[in-house]
């Protein structure tokens, strides 16, 4: 049996309160129809934390609250941070780390990126930890080389049981926004090899077990074809995710993958 998909939106930084309101209203509205399978987490900006939180029911709604970003220190002296502490007090349950955006135009590291996983992982927040290479990485057949570096220097450096509450999203960098969607097979490819890096280091039972999703100007007319490539466990959509109708079109997408399988 095909594992259940996760979709994940990622709302960058966007909508007033208002807006992220309605948003969410109409997406609750319109998943209360269904009998999911597939798990969604929604991921606001934080300052609308509470707003996602406050909604989260996976019984009721179907929906758990995520946030796009995370410390990577402790409580204290960090003006404009937050702490995984902070996040776990609010019913949090996942986080987006090392974002090819955040990775860009705030310097995050992997080292960085890491140090942000094992602050969630203390906390009991899932990190949905971001990979990609960039256009000019692909067109130089440097896509593998750079995507190992990354998971090698993040996830492979876990411990199993640490491993078994993380998930992975593989997004192109040259698709993220720009409505060039990596091919079904190139996304295959290479969550394909992803997993092969994780089997390598934790064993075959593990690698089947993570979650690996794909990412990048996913939306609803080629979810359907994304979510049923057998190494492809769900998406995380940014701009998508902000439109009720669509979000939900690509939720309805993983759905079927898992009915039919
Ligand atoms: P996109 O963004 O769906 O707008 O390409 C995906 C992401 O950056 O997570």
């Amino acid at each position: 049996m095909t594992k259940p998909k996760i979709v994940i939106g990622n709302w960058k930084m966007n909508k007033d309160f208002e807006e992220a309101e309605d948003l969410i209203t109409q997406i609750e509205e319109q998943l209360a129809d269904f009998q999911l399978q597939t798990e969604v987490v929604l991921c606001p900006p934080a300052v609308y934390a509470e707003l996602v939180t406050d909604h989260a029911d996976i019984d009721e709604n179907h929906f758990y609250a995520g946030l796009q970003n995370v410390s990577e220190f402790e409580n204290g002296a960090y003006t404009g941070e937050i702490s995984a502490e902070m996040m776990a007090s609010m019913n949090v349950d996942f986080c987006i780390v090392g974002h090819s955006e955040r990775r860009k135009y705030f310097g995050e590291t992997d080292e960085v990126v890491l140090k942000k996983m094992h602050r969630l992982l203390t906390n009991d927040i899932v990190p949905v930890m971001c990979c990609g290479e960039t256009l000019e990485e692909r067109k130089a057949g440097k896509h593998f080389e750079v995507v190992q570096k990354q998971i090698e220097s993040t996830v492979c450096t876990l411990t199993a049981d640490e491993l078994e509450r993380v998930m992975i999203a593989y997004e192109p960098i040259w698709a993220i926004g720009t409505g060039e969607t990596a091919t079904p097979a190139q996304a295959q490819e290479m969550l394909a090899f992803i997993r092969s890096l994780i089997e390598k280091k934790f064993g075959t039972e593990l690698a089947v077990f993570t979650y690996i999703l794909y990412g990048g100007s996913c939306n609803a007319k080629n979810a359907l074809e994304l979510f049923s490539q057998p190494d492809v466990d769900g998406g995380l959509i940014g701009g998508a995710s902000l439109k009720p109708d669509e979000f939900v079109k690509i939720i309805e997408a993983a759905e079927t993958v898992i009915k039919d399988n």
